[in-house]
């Protein structure tokens, strides 16, 4: 059974339901009281859905949380890090080799400082570098070094149907979930390439629902060294 993000109602049904438009999520009100302060990595790889992570990172930005961009080469075919950079206010990771952070190594402390980290969207070469322990972009170089835990780590998968669907996709699905990683969606409805079918991303919406439900709950003791 695929390990969702947990639900207000059940815990055990796959993907979560959206929020009802009374109990927006992406409500800035709503965003403030369960965000501010937090540390939130958004891992950005190379889809479509791309366009997608521009909302939530605002929304998150808005509702006060610390948000920090990492991008794979491919995502930054689909939308600047400019972009990313001012919707977030921060400087964005691009690349392993670039240092942003004055500690060394940069990811493992940004690891460390994280209260969550979403990967939206999560391309089949993402979950397959993931389920496999590969760690050659910046996205899954800092995902690495997180310690699951303590720190949910959501992917939000999106690719074309026949993508999702193929054998080596489902597995690492499988093993991504057995190894601790919490999905959400993929949904069903149009897809870029012109069909419907199921794989395209969660809208913000249902992930900015999945992250408050993870910091509704009560914090992990372990207690994380703050950046700033
Ligand atoms: C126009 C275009 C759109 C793409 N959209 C997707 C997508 O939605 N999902 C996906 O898994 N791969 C998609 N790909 C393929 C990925 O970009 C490609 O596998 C890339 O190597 C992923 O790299 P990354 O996982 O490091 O970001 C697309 C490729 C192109 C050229």
């Amino acid at each position: 059974m695929r390990k969702s993000v947990p639900s207000n109602r059940d815990r055990s049904t796959a993907g979560i339901r959206a929020e009802t438009a009374a109990q927006s999520p992406a409500d800035p009100e709503t965003l403030r009281s369960f965000v501010t302060g937090r540390r939130v990595l958004v891992g950005v790889t190379g889809g479509i859905a791309a366009y997608k992570a521009c909302t939530i990172v605002s929304r998150l930005a808005q509702g006060g949380a610390d948000v920090t961009v990492a991008m794979t080469e491919a995502a930054t075919r689909f939308v600047t890090p400019l972009t990313f950079q001012s919707l977030s206010g921060a400087p964005v990771y691009t690349s392993a080799w670039d240092q942003i952070e004055s500690k060394d190594p940069q990811h493992i402390s940004l690891a460390r400082s994280l209260d969550l980290a979403i990967v939206a969207p999560a391309t089949m070469d993402c979950l397959a570098k993931l389920a496999t322990g590969r760690t050659d972009d910046v996205v899954s170089l800092i995902l690495s070094a997180i310690e699951r835990a303590s720190t949910p780590v959501v992917l939000a998968p999106a690719m074309n149907d026949i993508m999702w669907s193929q054998k080596s996709t489902q597995r690492n699905v499988k093993q991504l979930v057995e190894d601790g990683f919490y999905m959400i969606g993929p949904g069903e409805g149009w897809q870029a390439c012109r069909t419907i079918g199921t794989g395209r991303m969660s809208e913000p919406e249902e992930i900015l629902g999945a992250i408050r439900r993870f910091f509704d709950r009560p914090k992990s003791p372990a207690a994380k060294p703050r950046k700033k």
